[in-house]
């Protein structure tokens, strides 16, 4: 068995699963999504993996229509202010990562009371990905390296990241069809193990999950050495 410790997930397919269901607005399909982020996670946390990291808004999004954008904002605002007892009840650690200076200050206030009330438990944690891109992380923590005068190796540059003290990226699924990373972990992910799937996010289950954690398992793992 291999070890399990961090799951990543691109969540697409929400625009396209609103139109399949007749809706004509894709925030319909974000709704929906956001019920499946709170499954994967429970799902998850039983388990016993460390570190649930999900793609919610990336640097590039903004560049959607002001509407859709500004109701993702109050969607995981609502989100995590509905799930702050699913934390509590089930042990689990809020924590973010992306450049959240840029966020609207309500949903800022409610990461930062979400985190502070969630941070001494122990169980799963649960990671949202929030204005975040990888080439924006990575130049972020350049830029710590360069102002405190340091050189860095990987350990310490790992450590300048957003998800500094964090395991790497075991498993990185994305949904809905594309075979890309869309500038998700590009650091994290070296050497995950990547699994793409037809799949709309608002369809994805905790059955599909089961699925490709048990292909994982299968995959000999070798981190460029010879076994
Ligand atoms: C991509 O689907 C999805 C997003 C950009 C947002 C992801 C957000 C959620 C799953 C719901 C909110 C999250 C939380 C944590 C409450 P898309 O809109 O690009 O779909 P399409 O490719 O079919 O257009």
């Amino acid at each position: 068995m291999n070890e399990l410790k961090h799951i990543a997930i691109i969540m697409d397919g929400n625009g396209r699963w609103a139109k399949k269901q007749g809706f004509m607005k894709r925030i319909v399909g974000h709704e929906e999504g956001a019920k499946r982020v709170r499954e994967i996670t429970i799902h998850a946390s039983n388990l016993g993996v460390k570190y649930l990291t999900l793609y919610a808004f990336s640097t590039e999004n903004w560049k959607r229509p002001e509407g859709e954008v500004g109701f993702l904002m109050k969607l995981m605002d609502r989100y995590l202010k509905n799930e702050l007892s699913l934390f509590l009840e089930n042990d689990v650690r809020f924590e973010i990562i992306g450049e959240i200076s840029k966020l609207p200050k309500d949903l800022r206030q409610t990461i930062e009371f979400t985190k502070e009330k969630t941070a001494h438990f122990k169980g799963l944690t649960q990671v949202l990905a929030v204005n975040y891109g990888s080439k924006n992380e990575i130049v972020r923590a350049v830029n710590k390296a360069v102002n405190a005068g340091i050189e860095v190796d990987e350990h310490r540059f790992d450590e300048l990241l957003d998800t500094a003290g964090m395991d790497p990226v075991d498993i990185l699924i994305r949904t809905g069809g594309e075979k890309r990373l869309s500038n998700y972990l590009l650091w994290q992910a070296a050497y995950s193990e990547l699994y793409f799937t037809d799949t709309l996010w608002p369809d994805f289950h905790v059955g599909e999950l089961d699925e490709i954690i048990k292909e994982f398992h299968k995959t000999q793992r070798r981190f460029g050495a010879v076994k």
